[in-house]
C-alpha cells in the first residue's frame, strides 16, 4: 500500500480483534503505531505480541470518558511526535431484544460506540488541524449501521450515527486536507463475536455463514485491516466522506 511507511498511526480498540490485526498490518507497512484498549492487561499483552514487528506502544482507557479520549490522542501524539492517521475502531456490542433494552444498556452502547467515536475523532481532528499537514480519520461503523439486524437496536443506532458523523466530519475537515471515511464490516470472526455466539444455541456461526453471507463464510480481522490500510494509504487519496462495505456480499442479498 502506498504512503504508509513512517506514518504515525493511532488505533483505538487496538488490543483485540480487528484493531489488533490493523495494528499488525500498519506495522507491516512500516508505520509507527500506538494502540488503545479498555483493559490495561490486554493492551500490555497486545503490545508485547506486536513489538517484534516495529515501533508500537499502548495506552489503556475508556473512550466514552472525555479525559481518557483526549488522553489517548495526546498520549499517542507524544509517543509518536505527532499524528497522521486515526483508526477510530473501539466499540462494543451485545444482543438484546428491543423490548428488553434498559436505558442503562442503551446509554452504555451509545456512550462507547458513538460518544467515544466522536470524542476521539474530535481530539484527533483538532490535533491534525493544528499540525496543518492534513491526515486521515477512519471511523468504524458496521453493516448494522445500514440494515437493522434484530436484537441490536442500540448497536445499530450507534453505528448508523457513526456514518453521518463521518460524512459531516468529511464536509468540515476536507478543506484542512483531512480525509474522513467509515468502514462497514459484516460478520467478522473476532473475540467480540465469539463471546456473542457462545451464548447462542447450536452452531450459530455456521448457520449464519450459510444463510446470510453469499461468500459462505465469516470475514477475517485481517480482511478488515486491509480495508483500513487501503483507506489510510495514498491509493485512496480521493476517497472521502463515504463508507466501504466489507461483508462477503451480505448487503447485496434481497
Ligand atoms: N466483529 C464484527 O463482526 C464487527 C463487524 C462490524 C463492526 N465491528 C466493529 O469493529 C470494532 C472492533 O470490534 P472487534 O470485533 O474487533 O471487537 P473486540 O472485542 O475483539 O475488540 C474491541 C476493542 O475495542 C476496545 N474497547 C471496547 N470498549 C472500549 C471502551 N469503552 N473504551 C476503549 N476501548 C474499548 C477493546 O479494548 C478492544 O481493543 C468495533 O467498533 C465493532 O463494533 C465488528
Amino acid at each position: 500500500m502506498r504512503g504508509l511507511a513512517g506514518k504515525r498511526v493511532l488505533v483505538s480498540g487496538g488490543s483485540s480483534g480487528i484493531g489488533a490485526a490493523t495494528a499488525r498490518r500498519f506495522l507491516e507497512e512500516g508505520s509507527r503505531v500506538v494502540i488503545g484498549g479498555l483493559d490495561p492487561h490486554e493492551v500490555e499483552r497486545a503490545v508485547a505480541e506486536l513489538a517484534p514487528l516495529g515501533e508500537v506502544s499502548g495506552l489503556a482507557g475508556d473512550v466514552s470518558s472525555e479525559a481518557d479520549a483526549t488522553g489517548l490522542v495526546d498520549g499517542a501524539a507524544t509517543a509518536l511526535g505527532g499524528l497522521d492517521v486515526l483508526v477510530n475502531n473501539a466499540g462494543t456490542a451485545w444482543r438484546e431484544p428491543f423490548l428488553e433494552i434498559t436505558p442503562e444498556h442503551w446509554d452504555r452502547v451509545i456512550a462507547v460506540n458513538l460518544r467515544g467515536m466522536f470524542l476521539v475523532a474530535q481530539a484527533a481532528a483538532r490535533l491534525l488541524v493544528a499540525q496543518g499537514r492534513g491526515g486521515v480519520i477512519l471511523n468504524m461503523s458496521s453493516t448494522n449501521g445500514i440494515g437493522g439486524e434484530g436484537d441490536y437496536a442500540h448497536y445499530n443506532a450507534s453505528k448508523a450515527g457513526v456514518l453521518l458523523l463521518t460524512k459531516t466530519m468529511a464536509v468540515e475537515l476536507g478543506r484542512h486536507g483531512i480525509r474522513v471515511n467509515a468502514l462497514c464490516p459484516g460478520y467478522i470472526r473476532t473475540p467480540l463475536n465469539s463471546a456473542i455466539a457462545a451464548g447462542l444455541e447450536g452452531d450459530f456461526v455456521s448457520a449464519y455463514e450459510r444463510d446470510h453471507i453469499p461468500l459462505g463464510r465469516a470475514g477475517l480481522a485481517e480482511e478488515v485491516a486491509a480495508a483500513y490500510a487501503f483507506l489510510a494509504s495514498d491509493d485512496a487519496a480521493f476517497v472521502h466522506g463515504t463508507e466501504l462495505v466489507i461483508d462477503g456480499g451480505q448487503l447485496a442479498v434481497m
